[in-house]
């Protein structure tokens, strides 16, 4: 980690918590004159369907990919509600990329100035001096695990499909990544970057949104087979109906989807924790709650499971809490008999409270050792501290809606092996080999593979 901050999240196996891009939220969407709200009402702008691949376990991640440039070539991208800058591997040349030169990304003169609004919008701790305005602009930028991406911000292209049927191609602002670092004990994702979906003025969405191409709001579905599922960027899919809404914080402004304090039930009963934020980020393989959370969540988990068929095993390194049975375990539904849903309750009251539900399915892994492992972690043991987060493990089965429009997020059950009706003939089963086969943001025809910009000298960004 460069530029550790005070609240540095220690050693986070393969999470990417937003902390050094700390762009606040951008006051232009809490403008809500009269004329916008009736445009709302009118539905400006469109919405861009991603279908997502990846799962909790084994993987740990999930990406969308995404086209960029012209000619445009395709990335695989973290997707990560948990920071706001996206970038790619950078064929700059590149220290630390995973991916072969082929497939990182080869700017073409169109790096960003320092004195471009974007540039400064990246807040970082550090803040670079910018001599001449004509400097380009370095990034630096540190996850919770310790990765790191030092790069440079780049505008290019982004050929993208739109769900009104019109192909768009918005110039938009991402880093090039010439040096990533991995100190941490786990590897990262091996995609090509991150799709940074958080609330500052340089996430994908925010971009997008100052566009006018969508509104600003995140939607993600992952499904709990592994299958993937899906991410859109603008509120076509939000239901208008049967979603549970809190707000998000607003004082002090956090950069995170950082949710008013919660209470922990467990089967559906008070545990006596009370208080307790969550930050919702797609980056995170888990849930992780602080120890006092977690202390009473694991004595009533095992406390169930006193003289059941499950037994504690320390054998299973998969995480730190596992249990066996004397068969082998092969689905979580073998044993979700055993266990009890777990909920948040957001926003005080018990009357006006908002749910969130974390169902045996959405805490437990199944190991490739036929194990049951416990998929909500100990935040405060790897420092981070009275941060709370809900993870993709707990995301699974539910549309989650991150509203930037009007700083509250959603969920809502769902179906996400199935794109919900945008159009009539939009929606239908996904088949796993005809997946989204209209309406997504991946414009499968324009990917040539080809770059037109190998004659360029190396290094020459
Ligand atoms: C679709 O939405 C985009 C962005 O809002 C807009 O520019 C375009 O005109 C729309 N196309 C159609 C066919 O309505
Ligand atoms: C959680 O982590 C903290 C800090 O390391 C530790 O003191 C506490 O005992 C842990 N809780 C449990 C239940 O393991």
């Amino acid at each position: 980690m460069m530029n550790p901050k005070s609240q540095t999240i220690n050693l986070f196996p393969a999470v990417f918590v937003f902390l050094l891009l700390c762009a606040q939220p951008s006051q232009a969407t809490k403008d809500s004159s009269k004329g916008q709200v009736k445009l709302q009402n009118h539905r400006v702008g469109s919405s861009v369907i991603f279908p997502v691949s990846g799962n909790v376990y084994p993987l740990g991640y999930y990406y969308v990919l995404l086209n960029i440039g012209n000619p445009p070539k395709l990335f695989d991208l973290d997707i990560d509600t948990g920071s706001d800058l996206t970038w790619v591997q950078c064929d700059a040349p590149c220290n630390g990329c995973t991916k072969p030169r082929d497939s990182q990304y080869k700017p073409n003169h169109n790096t960003l100035p320092c004195s471009h609004l974007l540039c400064s919008g990246l807040d970082l701790p550090q803040s670079k001096p910018c001599d001449d305005p004509e400097d380009q602009c370095d990034y630096e930028i540190g996850y919770s695990d310790h990765a790191s991406s030092v790069g440079a911000l780049v505008s290019d292209e982004f050929p993208l499909r739109l769900e009104n049927g019109s192909t768009m191609h918005p110039h938009l602002t991402f880093g090039c990544g010439y040096d990533q670092q991995s100190p941490g004990p786990h590897p990262p994702p091996p995609t090509a970057g991150i799709l940074g979906l958080g609330r500052g003025k340089v996430s994908i969405s925010s971009q997008l949104s100052s566009l006018g191409v969508t509104k600003n709001v995140i939607v993600h579905c992952l499904s709990h087979n592994g299958k993937g599922g899906f991410l859109s960027i603008g509120d076509e899919l939000v239901p208008s109906s049967g979603v549970t809404w809190t707000s998000l914080s607003l004082k002090p402004p956090s950069k995170n989807y950082k949710t008013g304090p919660a209470e922990l039930l467990f089967d559906e009963k008070a545990t006596g924790v009370k208080g307790v934020n969550f930050v919702f980020d797609s980056g995170s393989s888990y849930t992780y709650f602080n120890a006092e959370a977690y202390r009473a969540v694991l004595d009533l988990v095992r406390k169930d499971l006193k003289g059941k068929a499950l037994k504690d095993t320390k054998e299973d390194k998969s995480l730190p809490v596992c249990w066996k049975d004397k068969k082998g375990l092969k689905s979580v539904h073998d044993v979700k008999k055993y266990f009890k849903t777990i909920s948040l309750r957001f926003g005080g009251s018990q009357k006006n409270g908002q749910v969130f539900q974390i169902p045996p399915e959405s805490y437990l892994i199944i190991t490739e050792k036929g194990n049951v492992c416990l998929g909500i972690l100990n935040g405060t043991e790897i420092g981070l501290e009275n941060y709370n987060i809900i993870g993709d493990i707990s995301f699974q089965g539910i549309m989650v809606i991150y509203d930037n429009e009007k700083q509250r997020i959603g969920w809502i059950p769902s179906d996400c092996d199935k794109l919900p009706n945008v159009d009539q003939d939009n929606g239908g089963d996904l088949s796993e080999e005809e997946a989204y086969p209209r309406g997504f943001g991946l414009i499968g025809e324009l990917f040539t593979g080809t770059d037109a910009s190998k004659n360029k000298k190396d290094g020459e960004l």
